[in-house]
Order: structure tokens, then C-alpha cells, then sequence
């Protein structure tokens, strides 16, 4: 009989020790993050939750359902259910843009057609003789809409290197009305203080503070928290993850620009479709596992190329040599898939370079599962003037990896191999 508690009593004493350990060992796993902030818990829940209720669908469906309609009947004149015309609401819009806003603890998201479309819509925010002072290492078409549109319209803008912030503070004029911010930037992964430089512009009132968080998603790196306006993402790359959809977003939690720029989305109407909205919302769900893996995928390439004699410098905020390697690890919850690196030469070994990837496909974009590599002053960057690309250091030996979900020995291979042929 004491044989038979004994025993009962070592099992118990087991079990607690082996889940006191279990436990440990799962909080120091999420508290140690490489150095990088650890991230708070919660976050896949509101992924899969926030907006989803089976509830406010009469089907109880469990996915929510695509409206197509692109009209909605009315009780009486004036009198609706949420819903009126295609353009100024839908329902999986609605589900999409609730699920954002508290992926950026926003309280507040609107979608738009187009990572541009949403910036544009910013854009129509101003008037002729605002000022706008800009990232000086933007992504192309941003720099390009800033030049070639918004100039045109009487906005003036200076481009300037956000990551000086004595440059910051002499950059704000009397007319300055927003700032717009990329980091890490596009596509030298410059890192910029957010906290920083959102202190400097607030103590002007009246500025607003726009962060592309594109090159992050919403799981590594949460501008609102930091002091900054609004969060603008191209939904097209990491937080669809999947490259079929092209789409934009913003979350806010002031309601007053909300209340102007869901205004502007209907008055512009640059809104994307129910059924992209659909798949978005269909991709946070795997958000943050996605880019657990961008991560670390991303990282054991940088700490190849690192030490690759054919490779000149590797640009990537992981990595210790990176000049705001610090900034990055008090700012975010790590670093996604997006790097670039210098190979040794200029364009005939770039060239050559990306015709011989196997794995990596050579095409624009990024974000997506699929590792893609690109020459950025032939492709994303080239409507950047050539005098701008000079002074930023995109030349023809840099080079642009987003870096996928494939098994890692893969990527690294098809990297050995084409840089063997460069
Ligand atoms: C950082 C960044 N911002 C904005 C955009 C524009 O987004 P979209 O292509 O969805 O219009 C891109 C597109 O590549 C981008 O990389």
C-alpha cells in the first residue's frame, strides 16, 4: 500500500517538474526572439478572429462569405442594414478591414485597390502649396507618384534621408502636412526611428505621419504603438503572402483622418474587389507562420552571402554588420524575407547572376511564398531619377532577394550555384 502511494506520489511530482520545464523552456522560446522585441502573445488569435463571427451571417458560416452585390436594398429611403452601394461598403470588405486594424492594434482600417491607390488617396488629403517630406529610399512608384503626379498638382516635396534626424528636424517648413516613411527602406533596408521621427514632426500640430509598413506586415514591426498616424501597407506582398492579389491598405486609430480618408475612398473610389478581399483575409490566418519562416529563412541566406567572395556587402537588418542592426532589434519583432547584397562587379555578373537562379525566380514584387530576385536599378527602381539612385547607392551590382518559404539548402544551393556562374 505505501509501495502503491509512493509510487502515485513520484508520478505527480514528475509531471509537475516536466510541465514547470515544458513551460519554461516555451516562455524563454518567445521572450528570446534573436534580441529582436519578443512578441506580445495573441496575435494568430486576432488573425483568425477579429471581424470572423459565424454569428453576424444568417448561414452561420463558419469562412466569411463573398458579397458580390454590388447594391444593397434599403428598409425605406435612408434607411439601411450597413450597407448602400459597392463602392462606399461591403460586407467582406468590412470583415477584412476589422481583421487589419487590430493586427496594427488600429482602431480603424480602410482597403484600397492598390498599395498606390492607397497612397494617392493620401495624397488627395492636401492641397496645392502643402509640403510633404518624404524617405529619400522609397519604393518606385511611390517616388514616381511623388514626382511626377503630386508635384504637378503644386505639392511640394523634399526627399530627404530620414535616418539623419538633424536632417528630419530642418526638413519641417510651416506648410508641412505629412510625412512618408518607409523602413526598412526600398531597397537599401535602411532602418528609420519611428518613435523618433514621429516625436519631431508632432511637435509641429497638424502634421501626419505615414509609415509603408509593406517590407514588415503588421507581425514584425507595428508602427501606431511607435507614434506614428497611420500604417499604409501594399496588401500585395506579405500580408496576402500568396502573389495573386493587388490590393492596399491603411489603419489608423485618430478618427478624424479615418473619417477623411473613408470619405476619400468612396469620393476617389479606388477600392479593391470583395473577392481579393476575401483572399487576404483568407491569408492573415497564416500570417504570422509565414513569417516565422521568411525570417529565418532570410537570415541563414544574409549569413551565407556574408561570407561569399564574390559578394561585396550583404544589406540586412538581422544581421550585426547592419548599420541600424540595434534600432531593429529595439523597433521590431525581426525581419522578414526582403534583403539586397552587392555582388562584386556591375551589370554583366548581376546579369548574369539572376539568368542563371533556378529557384529564385527573376521577376518584381516580393513578399510572396515563392523567392523571387530582381535588379533594382533596371526594375523596381528604374523611374527613379539616375542622379538619386547614384547618390543612394543603387547601382547595377545591387541586388534584391525576397526570400520565400522553400526548404532553405535549396535557396542557398541555387544562390552557390548561380553566383559560380556570375
Ligand atoms: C514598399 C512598397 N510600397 C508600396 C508599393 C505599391 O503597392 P502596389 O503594387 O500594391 O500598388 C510597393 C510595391 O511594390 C512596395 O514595395
Amino acid at each position: 500500500m505505501l509501495e502503491k502511494s509512493l509510487r502515485f506520489f513520484y508520478s505527480v511530482l514528475f509531471c509537475v517538474i516536466f510541465t514547470l520545464i515544458l513551460n519554461h523552456t516555451t516562455m524563454a522560446e518567445c521572450n528570446s526572439n534573436d534580441g529582436f522585441l519578443p512578441q506580445p502573445k495573441g496575435f494568430s488569435t486576432k488573425a483568425i478572429h477579429v471581424g470572423q463571427d459565424a454569428e453576424q451571417w444568417n448561414s452561420m458560416a463558419v469562412v466569411p462569405p463573398i458579397s458580390m452585390s454590388t447594391t444593397f436594398k434599403q428598409f425605406g429611403p435612408g434607411q439601411h442594414a450597413g450597407f448602400e452601394y459597392g463602392r462606399s461598403g461591403n460586407p467582406t470588405r468590412d470583415v477584412l478591414e476589422r481583421c487589419l486594424a487590430s493586427l496594427d492594434n488600429g482602431r480603424f482600417g480602410l482597403t484600397f485597390a492598390s498599395g498606390l491607390g492607397a497612397t494617392t488617396t493620401v495624397i488627395t488629403m492636401l492641397q496645392s502649396g502643402d509640403h510633404v517630406v518624404a524617405g529619400d529610399d522609397l519604393y518606385g512608384g511611390t517616388n514616381r507618384l511623388l514626382r511626377n503626379v503630386a508635384i504637378k498638382m503644386g505639392i511640394q516635396i523634399d526627399f530627404v534621408d530620414l535616418t539623419n534626424l538633424k536632417l528630419v528636424e530642418q526638413a519641417i517648413k510651416p506648410n508641412t502636412k505629412l510625412f512618408w516613411m518607409e523602413t526598412p527602406t526600398n531597397p537599401l533596408l535602411k532602418v528609420v526611428d519611428i518613435r523618433a521621427v514621429s516625436e519631431i514632426a508632432h511637435k509641429q500640430p497638424g502634421i501626419v505621419v505615414v509609415v509603408d509598413n509593406t517590407f514588415l506586415s503588421s507581425y514584425l514591426q507595428r508602427p501606431l504603438d511607435l507614434g506614428a498616424d497611420v500604417v499604409m501597407y501594399s496588401l500585395t506582398k506579405y500580408m496576402n503572402g500568396h502573389s495573386d492579389v493587388i490590393m492596399g491598405a491603411m489603419i489608423m486609430n485618430d478618427e478624424k483622418i479615418y473619417e477623411r480618408l473613408k470619405y476619400l475612398q468612396n469620393a476617389a473610389g479606388i477600392v479593391p474587389s470583395p473577392f481579393d478581399c476575401y483572399l487576404v483575409n483568407r491569408s492573415l490566418k497564416t500570417l504570422a507562420l509565414r513569417m516565422e519562416k521568411h525570417k529565418s529563412n532570410s537570415l541563414a541566406i544574409a549569413t551565407f552571402l556574408e561570407t561569399h567572395p564574390k559578394v561585396e556587402r550583404v544589406l540586412h537588418p538581422g544581421l550585426k554588420s547592419h548599420p541600424q542592426h540595434e534600432l531593429a532589434k529595439r523597433q521590431t519583432y525581426g525581419h522578414s524575407g526582403i534583403m539586397s547584397f552587392y555582388i562584386r562587379g556591375g551589370l554583366e555578373e548581376s546579369s548574369n547572376f539572376l539568368k542563371a537562379l533556378q529557384v529564385f525566380t527573376l521577376a518584381e514584387s516580393l513578399g510572396g511564398y515563392e523567392s523571387l530576385a530582381e535588379l533594382p536599378s533596371v526594375m523596381t527602381h528604374a523611374s527613379v531619377p539616375i542622379e538619386q539612385r547614384e547618390e543612394l547607392g543603387i547601382t547595377d551590382g545591387l541586388l534584391r532577394l525576397s526570400v520565400g518559404l522553400e526548404d532553405v539548402d535549396d535557396l542557398i544551393a541555387d544562390l552557390k550555384q548561380a553566383l559560380d556562374k556570375a
